[in-house]
């Protein structure tokens, strides 16, 4: 008989498997691209911010501009960014197929047609929304703060100093061990010094992949 623990592990290997990233960039030129996504469920949508100060709401779609009831949905916060894209990213797991509006609720973007639907279905569709969502004169934030997602670095690595960064500081640290460490051992100090190095080496890509989906595995042993 299988163990539960096996079982569960096979279940989030098996969610690992098929679940996709789906990127949507918020622009600056105050619309959501892309704006009608199809998600399946288990998959990550990852929000992608440009100037000027977007933020991203999950909808009810009766009430255009408005969120979803209060304990559900998300709400991004505020991403202000200067220019390029911001060096964080807004996370969510998609739960279901059911359609999920969502806007950004600054100022008069959302009226202005900053919105998108996931999994549209019937006649619950993105121009629906856009056009009851386009005579309000305002939107809603749900609160202050973010929830129902997280914020994550961005891995845009043709402009990411985050990565590299960190990467610097791990080997400045590893010289500082192999100087004080003088007395010791050189050999130990010497390896680590080719550790490091071998990993400025990797493509950052894929190690922020492989963390990523090593916390997500996590997570999902967790939850059960
Ligand atoms: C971004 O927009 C929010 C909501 O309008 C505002 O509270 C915040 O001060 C803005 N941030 C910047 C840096 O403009
Ligand atoms: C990275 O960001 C720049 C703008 O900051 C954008 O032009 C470029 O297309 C992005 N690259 C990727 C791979 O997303
Ligand atoms: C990288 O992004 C930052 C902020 O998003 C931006 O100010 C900077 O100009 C970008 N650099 C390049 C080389 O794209
Ligand atoms: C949308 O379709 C559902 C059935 O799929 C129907 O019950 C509902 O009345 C329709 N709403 C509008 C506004 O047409
Ligand atoms: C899906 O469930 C997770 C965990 O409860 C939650 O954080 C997330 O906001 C949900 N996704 C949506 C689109 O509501």
């Amino acid at each position: 008989m299988p163990s539960l623990k096996s079982l569960v592990s096979a279940l989030a290997l098996a969610c690992l498997a098929n679940a996709a990233t789906i990127k949507i960039t918020a622009t600056s030129g105050n619309v959501f691209d892309p704006s009608t996504v199809k998600a399946a469920d288990g998959d990550i949508l990852e929000f992608i911010f440009e100037p000027k100060n977007h933020s991203v709401v999950a909808g009810d779609y009766r009430y255009p501009c408005s969120p979803m009831e209060l304990g559900t949905g998300f709400f991004s916060g505020f991403f202000p960014t200067d220019s390029g894209e911001n060096d964080k990213v807004f996370r969510v797991e998609v739960n279901g197929t059911d359609p999920i509006p969502f806007y950004s609720s600054q100022g008069n973007e959302c009226a202005g047609g900053m919105v998108g639907i996931i999994n549209p279905k019937g006649n619950q569709t993105l121009d629906d929304y856009k056009k009851r969502a386009s005579v309000l004169a305002r939107s809603v934030s749900p609160g202050k703060k973010p929830f129902g997602g997280e914020i994550a670095d961005n891995d845009n690595s043709s402009n990411s100093t985050s990565s590299d960064g960190d990467n610097g500081k791990g080997g400045s640290s590893g010289s500082g061990g192999s100087s004080s460490s003088g007395k010791g051992g050189s050999s130990g100090s010497g390896s680590s010094g080719d550790s490091s190095s071998d990993k400025n080496g990797k493509d950052s890509g894929s190690v922020s992949l492989s963390v990523s989906i090593g916390a997500l595995g996590l997570a999902l042993l967790m939850a059960i």
